[in-house]
């Protein structure tokens, strides 16, 4: 049996410092969740976190900064990692940070969602790679899938152990969906447009062995403010999605997706735990910012949906 730490608190590390991995993602690697996300303070882009139990959290360091070493590849990419002004440096965004474990060349390669740090326009993917899962990743730099806008994304691999990267595109009105390359450097495909007009953003998905189904939570597209959360199921990742349906109440609980884990309990069943972020918002707010975390329910129909528990138990 875990007993969460407290939803909607600032969730602490083993040191006793506030958790900064927001808009995040959790690896499973070698025994260890490894959580990263994003950490805005100082030179600061992204944190990882790690955990046997997913409840005492080891900070494990700041694996992507405005120093980390850049290093270009094959795609042709943007490597700017902050902006010279004549204040000084200022630093670009990196959001949503999202890493898989790449068997074939052995790296684990983050994708995230990378704007200027001026102004919100360029909406690119970038990547960033490291040869162990929490070292100091190198910068590959950012760019614009097939020319399109990329926003609120993630990434997620199938059954057949494809990976997928899908983001939100078209100033956020759609979501694209592409299958990655062996390596997960580049985009091989696009193999689906979702949610036409409907501005989902902050995508997570997670598979449900139980009756065969992929399942896509997301968030109405409203900045920092929570909104009605949303699932959509389906058969394949490039399949026909049912249109989106309720998940939560109508700000799902004061949350927005952040990513799914599923969580394997000793019985052998499967807990698909909702990860979100309750933000604090923009500037200073940022920092107060918490999470939430909280079971997946199921109705005998497949239909998603989640109780609101503040602390919430996984019983084994
Ligand atoms: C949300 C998005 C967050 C962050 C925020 C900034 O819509 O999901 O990741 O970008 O906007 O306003």
């Amino acid at each position: 049996m875990i007993t969460l730490q407290k939803n909607g608190t600032l969730w602490l590390d083993t040191d006793g410092n506030p958790i900064h991995a927001h808009g995040g993602h959790i690896l499973q690697h070698e025994g260890y969740y490894y959580w990263y996300g994003e950490d805005r303070r100082e030179n600061i882009y992204v944190s990882v976190y790690r955990s046997r139990d997913l409840v005492s959290w080891e900070f494990r360091g700041h694996c992507l900064t405005t120093e980390s070493k850049t290093e270009s590849y094959r795609v042709r990419t943007d490597l700017k990692l902050y902006q010279k002004t004549d204040d000084g440096i200022r630093k670009v965004n990196i959001e949503r940070p999202k890493v898989l474990y790449n068997e074939k060349t052995k790296l684990f390669v983050m994708w995230a969602h990378y704007e200027n740090g001026l102004d919100y326009h360029d909406a690119r993917a970038c990547i960033a790679t490291c040869e162990t899962p929490d070292g100091a990743f190198t910068y590959r730099g950012s760019f614009n899938p097939y020319g399109n806008m990329s926003r609120d994304c993630t990434l997620f691999v199938d059954e057949a152990g494809d990976a997928y990267f899908a983001s939100a595109s078209r100033d956020n009105a759609d979501l694209a969906v592409y299958r990655l390359t062996e390596d997960y450097m580049n985009v091989d495909a696009q193999v689906n447009t979702l949610f036409q007009g409907e501005f989902r953003e902050a995508p997570a998905y997670f598979y449900r062995p139980e009756n065969q189904k992929y399942y896509l939570l997301s968030s109405y597209c409203t900045g920092w403010n929570p909104n009605q959360g949303k699932f959509s199921v389906s058969d394949s990742m490039d399949g026909r999605w049912s249109i989106p349906d309720l998940f939560g109440d109508e700000t799902t609980y004061r949350s927005q997706p952040s990513f799914v884990l599923p969580y394997k309990k000793a019985n052998g069943e499967t807990e698909y735990l909702y990860f979100a972020d309750r933000w604090g918002g923009g500037g200073e707010l940022y920092f107060t910012s918490s999470y939430i975390v909280l079971p997946i329910r199921f109705r005998d129909n497949g239909d998603a949906y989640i109780d609101w528990c503040e602390n919430c138990v996984i019983e084994d």
